[in-house]
């Protein structure tokens, strides 16, 4: 780190000790608007592409056809309307995943429904998939002008029932179409009553099979953490035998284990999900567990409390093709989104590889022997 990214980083500690200050839906309305302005700034963008993209061509990749240029995505939930699609490649990202996007607009849960477990580098929320719905951001993703790929992240209405949630997610999944580079089923949210429930497999298959009448871009589904081990390898057979193109693990977990944060004041908060450090033990043991059932039949995205360079190079080699951060990004900044990438050439090099393809899933057990 030089001067100048050591004065920017201590810069954006003392920034974030002032947004801390502000209830957290606040703060993120607002960094949304500055987002939004950036978003529409070609010269914002400019600036921001020079301060935070790590243009290394051996961090590229070629994904079911799409171009990754860079290994670390936006995880969904932040930008759920689509309306900052501009904004996230000059921050370095190398790709961003909006939504969840229902099929009609909903307002989600009542407030307060975002927390911040600052002791334990976390976040708790119970979203409840607020958004404008999937018509609204379809328009703004035909327009956006960022070259960086963009998924969008599908989910069920609140007052769907489960029996034709697939209706749901066809609806969805059609009135996108091409203006998605890739679309995400979201079965793992745990603040949509039932929607983790559609994980099972009997459920799950006819609404990838209802996606994939009606689109036919590559297709990932995202699971929660708290699955079973059983569940998890149930759900990766599924997604091979339905040939869609990989998974997204992990969501939000409802486990409360092992915080530093007081444990009546988590209480005191309510249902939600805990995302960031707290998850990432778990989610890497999820993404061992899937990479070695699957070996290469589906592409592997991790997500959950990558913090560091070294966090995300092992997500990599143990059979990850790309990642993904929110709550990181929350306490990291863009910073963290550079660091990551810099950290993973740095990886590349010192291992003697001139593609970060080589790299994943070095360390499996099928692919070393
Ligand atoms: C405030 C908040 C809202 C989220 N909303 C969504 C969502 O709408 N859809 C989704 O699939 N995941 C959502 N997530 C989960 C993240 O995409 C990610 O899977 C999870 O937070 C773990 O990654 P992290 O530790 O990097 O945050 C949300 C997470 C947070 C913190």
């Amino acid at each position: 780190m030089n001067a100048i990214d050591s004065f920017r980083s201590a810069a954006y500690n003392v920034a974030l000790k002032q947004m801390f200050r502000i209830p957290p839906e606040r703060i993120h309305g607002l960094m949304s608007r500055g987002l939004e302005c950036v978003s529409s700034s070609e010269a914002a963008q400019a600036v921001l592409r020079k301060l935070f993209v790590v243009d290394e061509p051996s961090l590229a990749q070629d994904i079911a056809g799409i171009h990754f240029p860079r290994p670390l995505g936006l995880a969904a939930g932040f930008d759920k309307d689509a309306k900052e699609l501009n904004a996230w490649g000059p921050l370095g990202f190398g790709y961003a995943e909006v939504g969840t996007l229902t099929s009609i607009n909903q307002p989600g849960n009542p407030t307060p429904r975002l927390f911040r477990l600052p002791a334990d580098r976390a976040i708790l929320n119970r979203m409840g998939f607020n958004n404008e719905g999937i018509t609204a951001a379809t328009q703004r993703l035909r327009i956006r002008t960022t070259p960086e790929p963009i998924g969008v992240n599908l989910g069920k209405w609140k007052r769907t029932d489960a029996a034709v949630a697939h209706n749901d997610y066809r609806n969805s999944a059609q009135t996108v179409g091409d203006a998605a580079d890739y679309l995400v089923i979201n079965v793992s949210s745990p603040n949509t009553p039932g929607l983790r429930d559609l994980q099972a497999v009997e459920t799950l298959r006819p609404i990838v099979e209802s996606v994939q009448a009606v689109n036919d871009r590559p297709l990932f589904v995202k699971i929660a953490p708290d699955l079973s081990d059983a569940d998890i390898l149930a759900v990766t057979d599924l997604a091979i035998e339905l040939g869609i193109t990989g998974l997204i693990a992990t969501n939000t977990t409802i486990s409360r284990d092992g915080l530093a944060t007081d444990s009546t004041y988590v209480a005191a908060l309510g249902a939600g999900g805990v995302s960031g450090a707290p998850v990432a033990a778990r989610s890497l043991e999820v993404l061992r567990l899937i990479a070695e059932r699957a070996g290469n039949k589906l592409v592997l995205v991790s997500v959950g409390g990558i913090e560091t360079s070294e966090q995300a190079w092992e997500r990599i080699t143990a059979g990850a093709s790309l990642i993904q951060g929110y709550t990181p990004f929350i306490y990291g900044g863009p910073d963290w989104v550079r660091d990551i990438h810099r950290g993973i050439a740095g990886q590349l090099k010192a291992h003697g590889l001139a593609s970060i393809s080589e790299a994943v899933g070095s360390k499996l057990e099928w692919k070393r022997n």
